[in-house]
């Protein structure tokens, strides 16, 4: 019920327009429509190299995600009208003006990151996106990266039924068949309709859609789920291990909004703890997150979002306990936080006895 209604509130109003019936492929052969105002794939963006061929040109996000409606970059359009009259805002009372409107303004790090992937001599990769819902995310992601084999993750498509027998209730409505790619994306296997915290619906799905011998490398993993913090963790502890070094995890809307406060609160700062980690036994240097600490570059953080990058080790196939959220990474936090180090800060004076 928790999850029906977040979806609902922060996605009823929005995703209504309607597509229409062009149809083109991709490079993969999937159908994929293009609204009446899109070209087959939008114009490349020139870059700074004047000898890049036509063909290595890379597209950019933002001009592509307004187009096909997605909330990724949603605020660019409410801003100005919500800035000249507040009540219009979904979330007027924010202090910062940039939270007050609908959407979020995420081109930024999909440019930074993806965009090396986004011309049509990229290299190919493979992508997975967790949250189809109606589909205008995972449009944007087609039309930018036409020749990344892509994956999309969706719970309301599964067996209508009561939700205590793990079923979608019928009432709640299949979201995804909204996609007019529904029946084709279903058929190529590329839209998995289950539960992306369930370990072993993402284990069948990895091993039989994902894992061929024919599949370009895993590179990227984009956590528009829930944003349950409990399914955030999941995300992050399953994909990390398996993303394919240099490749990266994205965790979106990490806002504050009591389901994700503690991924932020909780398991974000552990792994920013864990990138510094040297292994000093006379510091009493611990890992708070020893399953994934050894597969992470770094963190790259913009306003809600955070790109967690793969290092150069390469990728595994943990067994279920280390697929999993550690037991005790929320109720450790603390400890592994503020434990032997800060002892180490009080003892030598560097900070107030009382903080
Ligand atoms: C934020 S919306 C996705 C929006 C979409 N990515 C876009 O950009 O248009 C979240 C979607 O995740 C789905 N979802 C929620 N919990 C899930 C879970 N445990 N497994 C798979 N999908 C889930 C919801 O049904 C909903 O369709």
């Amino acid at each position: 019920m928790v999850l029906l209604l977040f979806v609902r509130i922060q996605y009823a109003e929005l995703f209504t327009t309607s597509v229409n019936d062009v149809v083109t492929k991709d490079v993969e052969g999937i159908t994929q429509p293009m609204s009446a105002s899109s070209s087959i794939s939008s114009p490349p963006v020139a870059c700074d190299d004047d000898k890049k061929t036509s063909s290595s040109l890379e597209r950019d996000f933002l001009e592509i995600a307004q187009k096909t409606g997605t909330d990724k970059v949603a605020a660019y359009s409410y801003l100005p009208s919500c800035l000249k009259d507040r009540e219009t805002c979904t979330r007027k009372d924010c202090e910062r003006e940039a939270c007050r409107p609908w959407g979020h303004f995420y081109d930024t790090i999909y440019n930074r990151w993806l965009k090396k992937y986004s011309s049509d001599d990229a290299e190919r990769v493979q992508f997975l996106e967790i949250g189809f819902y109606t589909g205008k995310g995972f449009e944007a992601y087609s039309q930018f990266l036409p020749r990344a084999e892509k994956h999309s993750m969706e719970i309301s498509c599964i067996e209508p039924g009561p939700r205590s027998e793990g079923k979608w209730p019928k009432e709640w409505g299949n979201f995804a068949i909204q996609s007019p790619n529904y029946e084709s994306l279903r058929e190529a296997k590329r839209l998995h309709c289950g539960d992306a915290n369930n370990y072993d619906f993402l284990l069948e799905t990895w091993t039989k859609e994902m894992k061929r011998p024919d599949a370009p490398p895993l590179k990227v993993v984009i956590d528009d789920g829930s944003h349950i913090t409990e399914h955030m963790a999941t995300s992050l502890f399953f994909w990390l291990p398996r993303i394919e070094p240099g490749g990266i995890l994205v965790m979106e809307d990490m806002q504050p909004i009591s389901e994700a406060n503690g991924f932020r609160t909780h398991i974000l700062p552990q792994v920013m703890k864990d990138l510094h980690w040297c292994g000093d036994k006379n510091l009493k240097d611990t890992r708070c997150l020893p399953t994934i600490q050894p597969f992470l570059a770094g963190v790259h953080c913009e306003m809600h979002i955070c790109v967690f990058v793969r290092n150069d080790v390469a990728s595994i196939e943990p067994d279920k306990n280390t697929s999993m959220t550690p037991t005790n990474a929320f109720v450790d936090a603390q400890k592994c936080l503020f434990g032997p180090h800060f002892e180490f800060v009080k003892m030598n004076g560097i900070m107030d006895e009382d903080v």
